[in-house]
This record gives C-alpha cells, sequence and structure tokens, in this order.
C-alpha cells in the first residue's frame, strides 16, 4: 500500500475527539449538541484509516469542552474515543473514554411497562452485555437495549 498524509487542520482551543468508532461522527456531534448554527469551527474527518482499527472518526471542534455526562454517552457509542483538550495548539489533557460495566441514568429503558418507567423513584441501570456493538441489558426487566435503541434517545 502506499504511503498517504491525511491533512486535518490542527486547531487553536477546543476538543479533539479522536479513534471514534467508524460512523458514530454524526452521533457524537449529536451529544454535543454541535448543529449547524453554533459558532466556531468544526472539522469531521469519517472512515480514515486507523492503525489499531479498521477505520475511525474524528471530530474538532473549537471552543468547547466536554462535560462529565456527554463523555459518559460517546463511551457508549465509541468505547475506544480518546479525547484531547488542545489550548493554544498544545494537546494539554488526553482521555480515554471509559465505559463502565454498569450505566445508570443517562439511558432509559425501551419497555414501557419497566418499573424505571413508572412513577417510582428507581434509577435506569443498565449491565453492559457487549461493548462493541453495545448491547445493554435492564437491572429491572431484563429488556435488551441494541444500540439503535440507545442511539434514538441521544
Ligand atoms: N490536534 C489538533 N489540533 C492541535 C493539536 C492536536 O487537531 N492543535 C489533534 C491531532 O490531529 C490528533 C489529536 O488532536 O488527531 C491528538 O493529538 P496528538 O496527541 O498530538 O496526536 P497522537 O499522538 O497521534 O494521538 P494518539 O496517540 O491519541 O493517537
Ligand atoms: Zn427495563
Amino acid at each position: 500500500m502506499t504511503r498517504k498524509t491525511l491533512r486535518v487542520s490542527k486547531i487553536k482551543d477546543g476538543t479533539v475527539i479522536d479513534h471514534i468508532s467508524g460512523g458514530h461522527a454524526l452521533d457524537v456531534l449529536k451529544i454535543m449538541g454541535v448543529t449547524g448554527w453554533v459558532a466556531g469551527v468544526v472539522t469531521v474527518a469519517m472512515n480514515v484509516p486507523s492503525k489499531s482499527h479498521s477505520t475511525k472518526d474524528m471530530v474538532k471542534v473549537e471552543g468547547r469542552e466536554l462535560n462529565s455526562k456527554e463523555v459518559d454517552k460517546i463511551a457508549l457509542l465509541a468505547p475506544h474515543a480518546t479525547i484531547n483538550i488542545v489550548r493554544n495548539y498544545r494537546v494539554v489533557d488526553k482521555q480515554r473514554v471509559e465505559l463502565p460495566e454498569v450505566i445508570r441514568g443517562i439511558v432509559t429503558c425501551a419497555n414501557p411497562a419497566c418499573i424505571s418507567n413508572s412513577d417510582e423513584p428507581v434509577q435506569p441501570t443498565f449491565y453492559v452485555e457487549k461493548k462493541e456493538p453495545l448491547r445493554l441489558r435492564c437491572h429491572y426487566c431484563g429488556y435488551i437495549m441494541e444500540k439503535r435503541e440507545v442511539l434514538k434517545q441521544f
């Protein structure tokens, strides 16, 4: 294979989400609430050849950092993603997302009859049965949530 260089501009201040599972860049933007109407430069690279996985996506958002809820949601879709904080062109922090064994609070059960969807004060809780592609099992009713159903909620 011939060697080719991928050129995507560096950013000055903001966040680079790298090593996103191929095909999920637009989902990451959605989680971040990045639409066509936000200010600042947004760079998206999709289906880029990757050393560790077959392909990856990448998202660079100027002037924006992530909160912990956004990081937790990204981990569900892209368990190998790295989050780089860039200040004055330098990567000042690099964090790998972590997908815990138990997911609490950020996903709701798609089974309408589940107790977590009633008025009872129970926090939605899921066990990660498979990391990629994602499969979650509801602690209360055993319902299996596939990635597609989780994505609909974001
Ligand atoms: N990056 C950027 N703008 C900057 C600095 C870095 O867009 N001013 C991007 C790089 O293009 C890269 C990511 O942020 O996609 C992480 O940068 P760096 O840690 O320098 O790259 P690598 O060492 O290749 O990262 P990793 O080991 O996580 O693959
Ligand atoms: Zn349930």
